[in-house]
């Protein structure tokens, strides 16, 4: 939500910042905005929409420094308009900050500001915080480090914050409080951005910020980074694994269609990883026999596609393990009465590691003493920094809104933390492990074959475009597959779509039925099969046309318009499978739609405000 880069240094800050915005751009791209301090005055310049806009306003009238920051939104409060766009800046315009987050007490700032003559001029949370840093900077002299540290006082909410003063033309101030910011340490200079992605093109060198923390940049000077008491915090200086740099779409039309494809590389690395001769091993990345022993209740907790790869863990482990598995959506585990003491093990999913409301669900378990598995495939991650143990998915940089091989990996990675959980309580027999393995590392080459018909998804993508509505079914685990290639569908083609237990139709949802309506039927659990096949014939006696996904099956495959067959596995590792096919039609129908495939209207790659 919202991608923030500052500079400063000895380089061309502006093209550094536009640079980097661009790598952020997946994060939100309903208005960007850039301010950069020249010899006379602080250069501002706003534009709705794409960056590619400000790119042009800027290659239009160019203007250069050394100290800036930039900003790509994602709306929360106030609409996408240019006024709205960051930086936000005091009414002189010598002042400007850029803010990833929500300031929640924005409302009472703003009145207490008005009352002392401040005038504002967008609908933003943000704007708040230019004129606080005003206020301060006024009464402070002029020193903007201390302008910032008064700032943050006032502040409640999420956020990261960059800012600048054209009267300290040498320093930038950052702040961060629950919103992702990490600093770059270049040889000239220093960067500030949410994610790796914008510094990796840079440096290697990086620090990862905590809540709490103010960076101070001074031209020529070394980073110093404080708490709000103003005492200098030490921190570590990590290296970035510079395969974030890889991002580009080499030939594909879109980042989703390369992601897509790269899913066998990348189930191929969790392979490479784990696999040892006839065994496995997850090395430091797991828990011991005795703390598996010591956990009396599991919970799941993510969001979206992830909140899907966790309910997929939870049919396994519930069969495996045999230990009942609660799964709640994370926004709504608060409200759940969750039942959580220092026994319980929560595993959340999240590709980013920067989700609030996974972060915030796995404070509130923390807090209640639980332990914490994370499995996340951005290395440093707040989720992956503040988990008791970690996984990561290493699947590369996901670019595309959509997720596509986060997914797959996040499968991967959590059948292998099972099966380890499986095999050290005792609950995993050799024959049993050693045929998951080998259907495990029949997976990429499954991939690459239910690959190799793709125009084959782009012919049945045709009959989706005019949809209004598509419905997906699947009963057992095929329920949790058919909520994943229903939310692939809709959030990138626009169609509406729905999810059922195919068991529940006719309790409601089937009065929707009417001739030419489309349904993709999901159909990978064999004793379920003949079942599906059922509810498939009442479902075509309304007129419904069917696509289903599954194992051969004489009676699915006559019952059904159009069939897509999964290659022979078992059922356990049946759903790493049956997504591809849906992925792939999502992104047909959205690309048969001109929609814009990557980077889907109001959504944003990282959703950092709840
Ligand atoms: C859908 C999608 C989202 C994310 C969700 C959680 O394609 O990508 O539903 O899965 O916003 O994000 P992470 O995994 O970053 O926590």
């Amino acid at each position: 939500m919202c991608g923030i880069v500052g500079y400063c240094g000895s380089g061309d800050a502006t093209e550094i910042i536009l640079n980097g915005l661009e790598k952020l751009e997946y994060r939100g791209y309903d208005s960007a905005g850039i301010s950069i301090i020249l010899d006379d005055r602080l250069a501002t310049k706003k534009r709705a929409g794409r960056l590619k806009n400000l790119e042009n306003a800027v290659a239009e009238n160019p203007f250069t420094g050394m100290v800036g920051i930039g900003h790509t939104r994602w709306a929360t409060h106030g609409v996408p308009t240019e006024i709205n766009a960051h930086p936000h800046t005091n009414r002189e315009g010598t002042i400007a900050v850029v803010h990833n987050g929500i300031i929640e007490n924005y409302k009472e700032l703003k009145e207490r500001l008005q009352m002392d003559g401040y005038a504002f001029v967008s609908e933003t949370d943000t704007e708040v915080v230019a004129h606080l840093l005003d206020f301060y900077y006024k009464e402070s002299n002029n020193n903007l480090l201390t302008a910032i540290v008064r700032t943050s006082k006032d502040l409640e909410g999420s956020y990261a914050i960059c800012a600048v003063a054209l009267n300290s033309p040498d320093e930038l101030v950052a702040l961060r409080h629950r919103s992702p910011l990490l600093l770059g340490i270049t040889d000239g200079g220093a960067i500030l951005a949410s994610d790796a992605a914008s510094i990796v093109e840079h440096t290697p060198k990086v620090i990862y910020l905590d809540d709490g923390e103010i960076v101070h940049l001074q031209k020529n000077k070394a980073p110093v980074i404080y708490t709000t008491n103003l005492d200098v915090v030490e921190k570590e200086v990590k290296l970035l694994d510079t395969d974030v740099e890889k991002a580009s779409k080499e030939g594909f039309d879109h980042f989703m269609l390369k992601e897509i494809f790269e899913q066998s590389e990348s189930t191929q690395n969790v392979l490479n990883r784990f696999i040892k001769g006839d065994s496995f091993d997850l090395g430091e990345s797991t828990f011991s026999a005795q703390e598996f022993k010591n956990f009396d209740s599991v919970y799941l907790s993510s969001c979206g596609t992830a909140f899907h790869a966790a309910q997929v863990a939870k049919y396994l482990i519930e069969d495996l393990i045999q230990i009942p598995v609660r799964d709640e959506i994370a926004s709504e585990l608060a409200y759940s009465n969750p039942f959580i003491t220092e026994k319980t093990l929560l595993i959340v999913v999240s590709q980013s590691g920067e989700t609030a409301d996974t972060l915030n669900a796995m404070r509130l378990a923390k807090s209640k003493g639980a332990t914490i598995f994370a499995v996340t495939n951005v290395v440093g991650s707040t989720i992956a920094r503040e988990a008791d143990r970690v996984l990561y998915c290493q699947a590369g940089p996901e670019i595309s809104v959509a997720s596509t091989k986060a997914y797959t990996s996040q499968l991967m990675n959590l059948y292998f933390f099972i099966l380890d959980w499986a095999k050290k309580l005792g609950k995993l027999d050799n024959s049993l492990e050693t045929q998951l393995l080998s259907d495990l590392k029949q997976i990429p080459n499954h991939i690459e074959s239910l690959l190799d018909t793709v125009t084959g998804y782009r012919e049945l993508a045709e009959n989706f475009i005019h949809c209004e509505s598509v419905y997906f079914i699947g009963r057992a685990v095929d329920y949790i597959s058919a909520k994943e290639g229903s939310l692939k569908l809709k959030e990138i083609s626009y169609i509406h779509s729905e999810a059922l237990p195919a068991g529940e139709l006719k309790h409601g949802t089937i009065a929707l039925i009417e001739p030419g309506t489309q349904v993709i039927a999901l159909a990978t659990q064999r004793p379920l099969i003949e079942k599906i096949a059922s509810n498939i014939v009442e479902l075509s006696s309304r007129g419904a046309e069917i696509l289903s996904v599954g194992f051969e099956h004489k009676g699915l495959k006559e019952s059904s318009d159009r069939f897509i067959a999964i290659p022979e596995t078992s059922d356990y590792v049946a759903p790493i499978l049956s997504i591809i096919p849906l992925q792939t039609l999502a992104y047909y129908v959205a690309v048969l739609k001109g929609n814009d495939v990557d980077k889907p209207r109001n959504l944003a790659k990282s959703v950092t405000v709840e």
